[in-house]
């Protein structure tokens, strides 16, 4: 059997990969991985997969309604598991166009494509395709600091470029089962952490700047609190809902690790003191304070009790294990961070794939 992803070069398409291959449940089942390789795409974190035939790497857009329907009729696969996005609200602040065009008509392609593929099937190889899409908790948008969390019922209320765009290929995703009956599924997840993770976000800028002996710069008064969940548990839900998800739910999926940014950032500070002390003093003397991030959101928090009740996952990583799992892995693939930071991987792909 085959399941196409989407974005699986990117930090949580490629732990999901990895997890994939390596996972009793699922290793010997094929991946084709579609991703069109845009700054957060990174061939080098499939490394290990090289000359591995159950993996099948397709440079391409999610947009490209033509090599999508050709690599669904090549491959049949079971699933689409659609991680591909453009992910980073900064970003979608200085650039929304961007996340108009994969997120929501990129989405609309997929799903398009999908339907085609999935309405020609026939008998349990219809009734067994899924479409499951990857989707975030700043949908929900933003939370006073005693409301509940957000379970799967919350009023949509996207505030950035980025949850907007999300939001839309929620509904979409949504209006495909509703309308068509597509089998999709859909999770909704809080912020991830872990290894692979592009180092413009914020656990890896502050590992990866401390290092550097560069300012740690927390927007405005760092009060910000998120749900943090580690990539690997992320990716075993998804596995997970994927098994066992009802047709047409959706899911939230979180860490119950709520906490400040500036608590990250002293925790990030405080696990670098014990594993590569600097000679000038704590990382903590690198923190500042900068200007605030337009229509910050204040707080996101997940109420993960639904998957739990109805498909038996948690979490299996605490906070205090993740992050220093990642802290670990980033002191230990320095060249991986040097690399994403001069665009070198490029060369790398280009030495390694040009001549395939
Ligand atoms: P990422 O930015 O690290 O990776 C995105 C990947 O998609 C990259 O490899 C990129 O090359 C690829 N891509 C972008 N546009 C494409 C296109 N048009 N066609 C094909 N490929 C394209 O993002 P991530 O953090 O790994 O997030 C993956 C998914 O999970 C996204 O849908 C995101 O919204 C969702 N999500 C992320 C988080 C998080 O904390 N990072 C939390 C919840 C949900
Ligand atoms: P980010 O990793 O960009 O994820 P998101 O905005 O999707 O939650 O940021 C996490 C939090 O950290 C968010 O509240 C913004 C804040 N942040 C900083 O304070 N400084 C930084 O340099 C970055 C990148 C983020």
């Amino acid at each position: 059997m085959t399941i196409l992803v989407t974005g699986g070069a990117g930090f949580i398409g490629s732990n999901f990969v990895l997890d994939w291959l390596a996972d009793a449940s699922t290793r010997d089942e094929r991946v084709v991985n579609l991703d069109a390789l845009t700054y957060a795409g990174n061939l080098r974190n499939l490394a290990s997969l090289q000359g591995d035939a159950r993996h099948v790497f397709v440079k391409g857009d999610i947009g490209d309604r033509a090599l999508v329907d050709r690599l669904l009729a090549e491959h049949q696969p079971r699933a689409v598991l659609h991680f591909a996005a453009e992910s980073h609200v900064d970003r979608s602040i200085l650039g929304p166009g961007a996340f108009i065009k994969t997120n929501v008509e990129g989405t609309f392609t997929l799903l398009e494509a999908a339907r085609a593929y999935w309405s020609a099937l026939e008998g349990d190889a219809k009734a067994a395709f899924r479409f499951h899409h990857v989707s975030t908790d700043e949908v929900y948008g933003s939370l006073a600091p005693d409301a509940p969390a957000f379970t799967e019922t919350h009023p949509y209320e996207p505030n950035s470029p980025y949850s907007a765009s999300k939001a839309a290929s929620d509904h979409l995703v949504r209006a495909w089962h509703h309308t068509y009956g597509m089998p999709v599924l859909t999770t909704n997840c809080s912020n991830n952490y872990g290894p692979y993770h592009f180092p413009e976000k914020l656990i890896p800028l502050m590992i990866v700047n401390a290092l550097a002996g560069k300012p740690l710069p927390i927007y405005g008064d760092g009060l910000q609190v998120r749900d943090w969940l580690y990539v690997g548990d992320h990716c075993s839900a998804i596995r997970t809902v994927l098994a066992k998800g009802r047709v047409g739910e959706t899911y939230n999926i979180g860490g119950w690790n709520e906490k400040p940014n500036r608590e990250i950032v002293h925790t990030v500070c405080a696990l670098l003191d014990e594993l590569r002390p600097s000679a000038e003093g704590p990382y903590t003397r690198l923190i500042t304070h900068v200007k605030d991030r337009p229509g910050h959101d204040r707080r996101y928090a997940i109420d993960a009790r639904k998957i739990e009740r109805e498909l038996g996952w948690r979490p299996a990583e605490t906070f205090e294990t993740g992050i220093r799992k990642t802290v670990r892995w980033y002191l230990e693939h320095a060249d991986w961070v040097a690399d994403v930071q001069s665009g070198g991987y490029r060369d790398w792909v280009a030495a390694n794939y040009s001549a395939r």
